[in-house]
């Protein structure tokens, strides 16, 4: 007899193997990404381009990765969050009509948006934005319900969240996957959000900065404040980044 968190597990394996048969070979139906809408204002990030980075050695930056929990109470600049939304979600190469990003994405598809909760970085107030990959740029978001604070109250440890310079929320639109993989796409998705995370850790080892992945939020309340609906698009994934105490 299986647990019910095994059954849950074996239907999701079962209901998402590979099908040759399922997968489309049509032009892509959906959006690539969230634009904003005409009342919101483009906030320019830096040119990841133009930002003098130090040289890191890539085994060093893999050697060192490691999760944070507590940050100093310091700004981070806003070119540091260019650098971590660049090499998070950024687009490296616009070619036939498909947009490639510093993360692989079945298909090219890249099913994500990204939010952001600023609590403490330059020449940005505080709240909650969302990145415009295609144009390195930031949009100031409403909450639906609560603030930006309310998002620290979502996750089990409050302090990740609330403590942190930025926090990343990761979600995804399942149909921007679906329409061309069927079910398998669903996979898709968890493991694609796992690649975003893992540079988000490295890029933080670069770059000094503390990082924790969040996998324990409430799903519910985290998508009632972003207002979306939890099944057309859902919270995947969040991270908390912040100056490491000394
Ligand atoms: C999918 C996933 C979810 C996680 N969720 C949380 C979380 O909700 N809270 C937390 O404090 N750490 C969380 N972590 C961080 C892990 O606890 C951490 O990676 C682990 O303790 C190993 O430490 P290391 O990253 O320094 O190797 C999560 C990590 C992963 C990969």
């Amino acid at each position: 007899m299986q647990s019910d968190s095994s059954w849950t597990g074996h239907r999701f394996l079962q209901e998402t193997l590979f099908r040759d048969s399922e997968q489309s070979v049509a032009q892509p139906k959906t959006r690539i990404c969230g634009i904003c809408e005409p009342n919101q204002t483009i906030i320019p990030l830096p040119a990841p381009a133009d930002i003098p980075l130090d040289p890191v050695i890539l085994w060093d930056a893999l050697d060192n990765r490691q999760t944070i929990r507590s940050y100093s109470p310091d700004e981070m600049h806003k070119w540091e969050l260019s650098i971590l939304l660049h090499y998070t979600q950024g687009v490296r190469e616009k070619k036939n009509g498909s947009h490639f990003r510093t993360v692989p994405s079945a298909g090219a598809l890249h099913p994500f948006e990204t939010r952001i909760v600023v609590n403490r970085v330059d020449g940005l107030f505080p709240g909650i934005y969302r990145y415009l990959p295609l144009d390195h740029a930031l949009v100031r978001e409403e909450c639906h319900s609560g603030d930006h604070e309310s998002v620290a109250k979502t996750c089990k440890n409050t302090a990740l969240v609330s403590s942190s310079a930025v926090s990343f929320i990761w979600t995804a639109v399942p149909e921007r996957m679906i329409w061309k993989f069927g079910p398998r796409g669903w996979r898709y998705l968890f493991l694609e959000a796992g690649h975003i995370c893992q540079n988000l850790y490295v890029v933080c080892a670069g770059l000094s900065l503390g990082v924790c992945a969040i996998g324990s939020y409430n799903d519910d309340d985290i998508n009632c404040i972003l207002g979306i609906d939890g099944e057309s698009e859902f919270c995947i994934y969040m991270a908390s980044v912040g100056r490491k105490k000394e």
